[in-house]
């Protein structure tokens, strides 16, 4: 299992040039190709992103874009995970953050988006201890090892 955080990370937005399907990569060079060509190898894809604004993150959904060159490529992976907090505690928080990353696993035939690990109430540094979600995240990768 390979942790990888964008939090640190720079990388531009996408463009939009759309070279990518002509040329099977990206011609911004930058450490979001890295991750890419990770994204493509990995078994199993887990994001992990604060809500904002009941979406994900502008980190995750600029790599979400950036990862436009896997389409239509023999990309690995078949089964998507999402692990979200949130400051608001009501199951509907999540749901247009879910819808987001639904929204990019449905142009990837192969893959389906299996579950959201939710950790609701969450609204600053270590708040997150105790919350239910961690055990239920702990029980997923368990059962998926
Ligand atoms: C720009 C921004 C937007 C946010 N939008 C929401 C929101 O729509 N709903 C919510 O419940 N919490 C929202 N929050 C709170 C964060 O989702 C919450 O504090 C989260 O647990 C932070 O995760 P982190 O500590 O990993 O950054 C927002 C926080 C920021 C900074």
């Amino acid at each position: 299992m390979k942790l990888l955080s964008c939090v640190k990370k720079q990388y531009s937005f996408c463009k939009g040039c759309m070279a990518c399907f002509k040329l099977g990569y990206c011609v911004i060079k930058d450490v979001a190709v890295k991750i890419v060509a990770k994204m493509h190898d990995a078994d199993i894809l887990v994001f992990a992103t604060p809500v904002y604004y009941y979406s994900v993150s502008g980190q995750l959904k600029t790599m979400l874009d950036r990862a436009n060159p896997l389409y239509n490529t023999d990309y690995v992976f078949t089964q998507v995970y999402l692990m979200a907090t949130a400051a608001e505690d009501e199951a509907e928080t999540v749901e247009s953050t879910t819808k987001a990353v639904q929204g990019w696993v449905d142009c990837f035939d192969r893959a389906t988006l299996v579950k959201t690990v939710f950790a609701g109430g969450v609204n600053e540094a270590g708040k997150i201890a105790g919350n239910l979600a961690l055990e239920e995240a702990y029980l997923l990768c368990k059962s998926i090892q």
